[in-house]
């Protein structure tokens, strides 16, 4: 196979004014190093993206640096029997666009251990409108079945209900037959929430509660918080009995400041949700999950897409929260 000698990434570098992102053209011998190389296909915004542009410390150690977390695309080069080249993959998560130069760029080298079969139905534009946001809303979901809920138990609220995690959730539980409150700081977003599946959408302003007390009253089966802070404070006082949130964010915060007594006067459960380092087998079962029950589509006017080009228009967007829906960015 003919490799160019040089492929077009986005790069984030160091200025005398602080962290740039630009469109830029690298020898292809300058990719971070792996087993696997692959011809990126699509590529997706997420919110650590936008963090990674800022050269966070919290997401990436070093500059210059590719933001992305999630790539599809086909396999150029791969030395081992598990994978073919021609083969239609997806990678997610791991260290992809933090410390290792992730998916916003036309070709990627990663460990073969991070790469997953794209699973059918899936195509590699659906798989990167889900992303590291579809993958996380499904773990969410999953969370909330194994903690025993289902559609009798009531209201679960989604929190973020417009962001990528967040409309996800929305529309996976609904297809699952959930009543579903979408709660959001979007008035804009209301059709698309409730074309999504919502039952309800609130304003995120009622789930938030400064008061100290400890309980509130119970409104809620369970709940998928994609922001934390207040929000999450209010939402784990206000859930019923034997019901279980879901917690993967803190765009609204990062702090959780309350008493333990949801927990244990209500048996409520709070269930962690880390995606990047979700263990190989249990990825390849989630994606599985996806493409067989839960997998559903987003009204038309909740996905963008961008091309590579364009996609630094929409970063700032996303750092003020301000997009709804998912950006799927067409690389190839
Ligand atoms: N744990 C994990 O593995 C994992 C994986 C993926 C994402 N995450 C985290 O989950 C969160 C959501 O990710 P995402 O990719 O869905 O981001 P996103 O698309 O930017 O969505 C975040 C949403 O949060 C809401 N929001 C923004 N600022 C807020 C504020 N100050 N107060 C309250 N709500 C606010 C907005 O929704 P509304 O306008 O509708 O309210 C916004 O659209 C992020 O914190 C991200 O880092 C974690």
């Amino acid at each position: 196979m003919n490799l160019p000698n040089r492929y077009r990434c986005l790069q984030t570098i160091e200025t005398p004014t602080g962290p740039n992102t630009q469109l830029v053209s690298l020898p292809l011998s300058e990719l971070t190093s792996g087993e696997v190389l692959i011809r990126v296909h699509y590529s997706s915004l997420n919110y650590k993206d936008g963090l990674a542009t800022q050269a966070h410390r919290g997401v990436i150690k070093s500059l210059p640096h590719t933001p992305g977390i999630d790539a599809a695309g086909v396999i150029l080069e791969c030395n081992s029997s598990r994978f073919t080249v021609g083969q239609e993959v997806i990678v997610t998560g791991y260290e992809l666009g933090q410390s290792h130069w992730g998916g916003w760029s036309e070709y990627i080298r990663v460990p073969i251990d991070w790469i997953v079969p794209l699973p059918a139905p899936l195509t590699l534009r659906q798989s990167m409108v889900l992303g590291t946001a579809g993958f996380t809303a499904a773990q969410c979901v999953l969370a909330l079945q194994r903690a025993g809920l289902s559609s009798e138990h009531g209201p679960i609220v989604v929190s973020g209900a417009s962001g990528g995690v967040g409309c996800w959730a929305v529309s996976m539980l609904s297809h699952l037959g959930f009543q579903v409150t979408a709660a959001t700081g979007k008035k804009e977003a209301n059709d698309l929430l409730l074309a999504c599946g919502a039952t309800r959408v609130i304003d995120r302003q009622e789930l938030v509660e400064s008061s100290r007390r400890p309980m509130l009253s119970a409104r809620w089966a369970g709940a998928v918080d994609t922001v934390g802070g207040q929000i999450l404070n209010t939402i784990l006082r206000s859930t019923k009995y034997g019901g279980c949130v879901a917690a993967c964010g803190l765009t609204a915060g990062s702090d959780l400041n309350m008493t333990v007594f949801p927990f244990i006067l209500r048996g409520v459960q709070l269930a962690g949700v880390a995606s990047a380092d979700c263990p190989y087998a249990h990825r390849l079962e989630i994606w599985q999950t996806i493409s067989s029950t839960l997998l559903t589509s987003l009204p038309a006017d909740m996905v963008t897409e961008v091309a590579l080009e364009q996609l630094l228009d929409r970063v700032a967007d996303i750092l003020a929260g301000k997009i709804s829906g998912r950006v799927v960015v067409r690389v190839a």
